[in-house]
């Protein structure tokens, strides 16, 4: 909520994908423990996020209290901080949660300040129920409609902005009324763009593939969310997580481990803690990566970093190994360009301005160039790909 959050995309843990309704305080110290255990903390996953279900309960006053899941939450703040981490934790605009515990709605300053007492460093809150608010008080008029839901957003951003304790402020409402275009000036520092994700390729690529209209409005301080990594969890092969953590990276999107830390296998880990993939993401220019070439089912996407590199990813969407033909022209590199595969660490050999590769079934390749020449029109907020 406050200037200087989040300048690059937040990374962290958070406890739905896997948990969902069961989540309890063991859980989340297991996962801080995990994090710091695994040298996920050291790579840059700091946030460790509660998700619903945490299960508030209001007093006689109004004032929200944890219970036998989370017998303290004080306490649980002060164990995440000791470990060098940071705690997120959820709520919504409305009456309820998505899981129908206790929203904010109508208690915006006493929950701020609770979360402030407690220790709290992010905040997700999750539209929900307030869509029936919205109906029941604007009807059809959709211009009130819009402006009940951005109230409702900056409401809360204010009340967390008072309490002088800087909050993360996550929204959550499946990117409805293109709130890429508006999250920043509620004080969002990033927003859902979409529906939810689940643990398959479908709709991994489903989400990943498609977030560029939205791409000219990430920079430091607010981003695009396509919703937390599933990477680990079960329903993908190895090579469909590496072309969701490379879409994501490319995506600037903040990077949310959605899997049991504590039981986590090599491959998983080597996946979410590649330094040199992890840096593509937290690139200090904040600029989102977009589609600059497309034919079948390959594509090439290109994300400009700070210091004139270009990070480039090749993707596959086909389940069977395919060659490409990659013209390094058509994400302003060229012959004289010093090409790294950042999943592999190897120099990439190219003749000529073209680099010949095999990407395997619903994989991925990361590479970097440099020196990149990049048109200041392929930098921050100018006319995208948007034809693609
Ligand atoms: C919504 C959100 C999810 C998760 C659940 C919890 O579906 O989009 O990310 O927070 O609610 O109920």
């Amino acid at each position: 909520a406050s200037t200087g959050l989040a300048a690059t995309p937040p990374m962290g843990w958070n406890s739905w994908n896997h948990f969902a309704g069961k989540v309890t305080d063991a859980d989340v110290r297991a996962a801080a423990d995990a994090l710091v255990a695994s040298g996920m903390r050291d790579a840059g996953y700091v946030y460790v996020n509660i998700d619903d279900t945490w299960e508030g309960e209001r007093d006689a006053q109004g004032v929200i209290h944890t219970n036998s899941k989370f017998p303290d939450m004080k306490a649980l703040a002060d164990y995440v901080h000791s470990k060098g981490l940071k705690l997120g934790i959820y709520s919504s605009p409305g009456p309820k949660t998505c899981a129908g515990y206790e929203g904010s709605y109508g208690h915006e300053a006493q929950d701020a300040k609770s979360y402030a007492d407690w220790g709290i460093d992010y905040l997700k809150y999750d539209k929900c129920s307030f869509g029936d608010v919205i109906r029941k008080e604007a009807g059809n008029d959709h211009a009130k409609a819009f402006a009940m839901e951005k109230a409702a957003y900056k409401k809360m951003h204010d009340a967390l902005a008072a309490t002088g304790r800087p909050i993360v402020f996550s929204l959550c409402q499946y990117g409805d009324n293109d709130v890429w275009e508006w999250g920043a000036s509620v004080g969002g520092n990033l927003w859902r763009t979409t529906g939810d994700i689940n643990d398959s390729y479908q709709r991994m690529a489903e989400i990943g593939f498609g977030q560029l209209v939205q791409a000219r409005y990430a920079g430091p301080g607010h981003w695009n969310d396509p919703d937390m990594l599933e990477i680990g969890n079960g329903g993908m092969t190895e090579e469909e997580y590496r072309q969701h953590m490379t879409l994501w990276v490319m995506l600037a999107a903040p990077l949310l481990a959605g899997n049991d830390l504590s039981k986590m296998s090599k491959e998983t880990l080597a996946l979410l803690t590649n330094k040199d993939v992890i840096a593509v993401d937290q690139d200090a220019a904040g600029i989102q990566g977009v589609r600059a070439w497309a034919q079948g089912p390959l594509e090439v996407w290109r994300k400009p970093l700070s210091g004139g590199a270009m990070a480039v990813a090749l993707f596959n969407r086909s389940a069977k190994p395919q060659s490409i033909t990659f013209d390094l022209k058509t994400v302003f590199l060229d012959e004289n360009a010093k090409l790294r595969n950042l999943w592999t660490g190897e120099n990439v050999v190219i003749s000529g301005d073209k680099y010949v590769t095999t990407i395997p079934g619903h994989g991925a390749v990361l590479l970097k160039g440099t020196p990149a020449k990049i048109p200041e029109v392929a930098c921050s907020s100018g006319p995208w790909n948007e034809h693609l």
